[in-house]
């Protein structure tokens, strides 16, 4: 123990004393945590409010807070993220009473370590300080070499070995090396982003710009000026020349998020850079080339967009030169066990949780909700249950309320399948009934049926195969 050290000797600190901010306006919990710490060997300060915490934290280098949650003036929380955003190689653990087991979650995803029930058990406390510091000094080590390793390629990242997805990757595989501008579609939280970063990765462009804009954030001024920028003076507030997007990303890609939200004017405006590689700041006179591939990203039913009015349609065939569909969580539930083994890793390592697996029981749960969320709502989850956890394993109590499927009431009976047929059955029968109205509706062209059901074709042509329509049959019966 260094209890000699001044503040200001951080490297020795390091490895024999760690210091500890404590931040309560209860002083008896100040008075016991002191007691408590600096008997176990930590360097302690106290604080009675955030704002004396902030003060603490610029004199004098700190390795963790511990704070509780309410308090007057600048509460756990906020302070939590200054703390987060101004000296990051802080650790934050939170103290919260029972019952508040969301807010602790809240603050987890915020970045704070970990967090502690109060009462404070001393020897439990002890042990998440030991955990953290082993962790820091882990990070430390590590943090650039993983970071560089696994975000870059991206690849890596997507998780999924389900036909459905393994056609993604074949289209990405087919696609990424030409300079063919992509449309990647599907339903919110199914990957788009992630598949735009992998194309990106593995096209001839990989050492260029990988940019991103999302078009329906922004007003169509603004958005104008994003994408093509503008001069000095253009409009009021303009006080200075901004390259846009389309400069910065030169010789790179250009990802196009939520383009279908796009307002039509912009819409105009992108054509022509599309068509002829060309283009002028906002209130400029001069014209800049460029070399950027583009890659769209929709949520929306694009031609749907184009039917009401809504999408231009020569934009639409601009940018649709190759799309790739990306597939909703329900239609392969294959792949969830998959991602919550990826999920579970990556939180339990974020966290610094013991959580390595899922219980039968949660996984079962996890495989039978419908996640209208995709891949999004079911990463949130997990990370929740890993922060909920602290065995090796998530039960499924931690799973939230929404995720438990509702038991069956006599209202429901009709849903029940006939007897003697499971779920699987029923689904099934119900998906080829589906299938061919659609195709019936349509008099047979798979291209047309499948916007009605909301599926790419190539999604339609599996489920054709795998339920043995023949469509001659069924349109000319
Ligand atoms: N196949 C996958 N494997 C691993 N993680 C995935 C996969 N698909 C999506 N995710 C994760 O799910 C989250 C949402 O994905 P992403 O942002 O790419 O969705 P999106 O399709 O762009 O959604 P939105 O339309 O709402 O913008 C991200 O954290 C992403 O890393
Ligand atoms: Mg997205």
């Amino acid at each position: 123990m260094d209890t000699d050290a001044l503040p200001g000797q951080r490297a020795l600190n390091d490895v024999t004393s760690p210091t500890i901010l404590v931040v309560d306006d209860e002083r008896a919990v100040r008075v016991a945590l002191d007691v408590n710490l600096s008997k176990a060997g930590y360097t302690v300060s106290l604080a009675d409010t955030g704002e004396r915490a902030i003060e603490i934290l610029h004199g004098q280098p700190v390795d963790v807070v511990l704070t509780d949650f309410m308090m007057p003036g600048i509460n756990g929380m906020e302070l939590l993220t200054e703390i987060h955003q101004r000296w990051p190689g802080t650790q934050v653990i939170m103290m919260t009473g029972h019952g508040t087991v969301e807010r602790a979650v809240e603050a987890m995803k915020l970045g704070a370590h970990d967090f502690i029930i109060k009462p404070v058990a001393k020897a439990e406390l002890l042990a998440i300080l030991e955990r953290a510091r082993r962790e820091q000094a882990l990070r430390q080590q590590v943090a650039h070499l993983t970071e560089a390793a696994t975000e870059r390629f991206g690849f890596e990242n997507v998780i999924g070995s389900t036909p459905e997805m393994q056609s993604v990757y074949d289209h990405v595989a087919a696609v990424a090396k030409s300079d063919a501008y992509v449309l990647l579609t599907g339903p919110t939280g199914t990957g788009k982003e992630l598949i735009g970063h992998a194309i990106h990765y593995r096209s001839n462009r990989r050492e260029g710009p990988f940019l991103q804009i999302n078009c329906g954030a922004l007003p169509a001024g603004l958005l104008e000026s994003e994408l093509f920028g503008h001069e000095k003076g253009a409009f009021t507030g303009a006080v200075r020349q901004h390259r846009g997007k389309f400069e910065q990303a030169d010789g790179g890609t250009l990802m196009l998020d939520e383009v279908g939200e796009m307002p039509l004017e912009t819409q105009v405006k992108l054509l022509r850079i599309l068509e002829s590689g060309k283009f002028q700041r906002v209130g400029g006179s001069s014209t800049i080339e460029v070399d950027v591939r583009v890659v769209a990203a929709t949520n929306r039913n694009l031609l749907e967009e184009v039917r009401h009015g809504r999408f231009r349609e020569d934009l639409f065939y601009r940018l649709n030169v190759f799309q790739i569909s990306l597939p909703p969580l329900r239609e392969r539930t294959d792949d969830i066990p998959l991602l919550v083994d990826h999920f579970i890793q990556k939180y339990a390592t974020k966290h610094g949780k013991p959580t390595t697996t899922a219980s039968p029981q949660a996984m079962n749960k996890l495989s039978q909700h419908s996640w209208p969320g995709n891949v999004r709502e079911l990463e949130h989850t997990v990370e929740r249950a890993v922060i909920l956890s602290n065995t090796d394993t998530i039960s499924d109590f931690q799973l939230p309320e929404s995720v438990h499927p509702s038991p069956p009431t006599d209202t429901h009976a009709s849903l029940l399948p006939e007897e003697g047929m499971s779920i699987a059955d029923a689904l099934r029968e119900h998906e080829r009934a589906m299938v061919v109205a659609a195709l019936r509706a349509e008099k047979g062209v798979q291209a047309r049926a499948a916007r009605r059901l909301g599926v790419s074709r190539a999604n339609l042509n599996y489920r054709i195969q795998k339920l043995g329509i023949v469509i001659k049959e069924i349109v000319y019966d």
